[in-house]
């Protein structure tokens, strides 16, 4: 296809789970890869055939129309803001920004720019929550009114790379005590609920496995919603123990756990089945996920992971097609902002802090 989207990946480590979608889809092109460390440029420029390999990120932005940014936290605003002023288009890592002031910088960016921004947040695309999502927006589940996501994720290995240097890491994600990270967790629940969350309360287990990190071991969120419903967010990337991601939803119709690891399935409950009936594997329900999952289009049939290709899909339609990206810079900030406030109530011994609405600020 002539005038392909060209597209620059940043940050050649989890920036080169983004060559798989982008070469299936025929509209746009991998055509640069950019990284400040040498020798990771080279090794994913050449695993992956890049026709262009840069070292400085305002270069590459001349030669692209897209850019990936898979960089640490602490740049996403800097470098999405640089890109949208060039007019290049964004997919930024999660989290969208580490601190409160400059959500606004990059709101008003995004505004101002004649590209397009979205965040990627991929576990709102992975199989079982788009299903829960498809269950709730036919009714199923009733109102919905609580909710939870857990990431407990041990990634103290690296909080230090092989030289013993503290990396982004140690410093954004457990060098701040607040709910940090926290929009794996949040926002599939957030797309369940179709709400913003409106005030947060925060509070933590203490330090203890590792006492240099100024983050608790476990911190714990609860965030209020719009409608008066209630998510309670866990995050622990300290703690000695396997990882675990787990969500769950209850409606005034039914609930949702899904699995806690060693083979336990993720499972269901609705008021459709009678108050006899006990839980139901989510497995039975797999009719219900969207058409596109059980009808794949052509490009995407041997393509690994769907959620991952439909999150860059979906992206490169609202490019093509001109509309609002599906998690567009306002849902970047519902899901980052409650994270980035708790700081304050965790300081102030969990009391409620408010959620700014980013739709409304000047
Ligand atoms: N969505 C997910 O499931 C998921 C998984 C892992 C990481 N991430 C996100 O991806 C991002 C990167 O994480 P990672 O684990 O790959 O980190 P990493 O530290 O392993 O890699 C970051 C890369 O960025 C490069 N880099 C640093 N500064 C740069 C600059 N100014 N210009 C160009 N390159 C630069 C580094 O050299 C390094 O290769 C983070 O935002 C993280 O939160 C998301």
């Amino acid at each position: 296809m002539a005038n392909k989207l060209k597209v620059g990946i940043v940050g050649a480590h989890r920036g080169s789970s983004y060559f798989q979608p982008f070469s299936t889809i025929a509209e746009t092109e991998v055509t640069a890869v950019c990284d400040i460390n040498e020798g990771t440029l080279q090794n994913v420029g050449e695993r992956f055939n890049v026709p262009q390999q840069f070292t400085d990120y305002t270069e590459m932005l001349n030669a692209v129309d897209l850019v990936v940014l898979a960089t640490p936290e602490n740049l996403h605003v800097p470098q999405s803001i640089e890109a949208l002023e060039a007019g290049k288009h964004v997919i930024s890592e999660v989290t969208a920004a580490v601190k409160l002031e400059e959500c606004y910088d990059l709101v008003r960016a995004v505004r101002k720019s004649s590209a397009k921004y979205t965040m990627a947040e991929n576990t709102c695309y992975s199989k079982h929550n788009v299903l829960i999502r498809n269950m709730v927006e036919t009714g199923m589940f009733g109102d919905v009114y609580f909710g939870e996501g857990e990431y407990v994720h041990n990634v103290k290995s690296l909080h230090h790379d092989e030289s013993g240097n503290p990396t982004w890491r140690y410093y954004w994600q457990v060098g701040i005590n607040r709910c940090n990270y926290a929009t794996h967790s949040l926002g599939p629940v957030l797309h369940w609920f179709s709400e913003r969350v409106v005030s947060v309360c925060c509070l933590g287990t203490g330090v203890r496995t590792d006492p240099e990190h100024a983050m608790e071991d476990t911190v714990m969120m609860l965030c209020k919603t719009e409608n008066g419903g209630l998510i309670k967010i866990r995050i622990d990337m300290l703690s000695n123990r396997p990882a675990n991601s787990y969500f769950s939803l209850q409606g005034t119709k039914g609930c949702y756990e899904s699995s806690r690891g060693l083979g336990a399935a993720p499972k269901l409950w609705l008021s459709e089945f009678g108050i006899s009936e006990q839980w139901r594997p989510l497995s039975q329900f797999e009719d219900l996920l969207p058409e596109r999952w059980k009808n794949p289009p052509a490009e995407a049939q041997n393509i690994g992971d769907l959620g991952e290709y439909f999150k860059v899909r979906d992206f490169v339609d609202s490019i093509l097609n001109d509309t609002t990206p599906p998690i567009d810079v306002y849902a970047a900030m519902d899901f980052t902002v409650p994270g980035l406030v708790s700081e304050k109530s965790i300081a102030n011994g969990g009391t409620p802090v408010e959620v700014p609405n980013f739709r409304e600020i000047e």
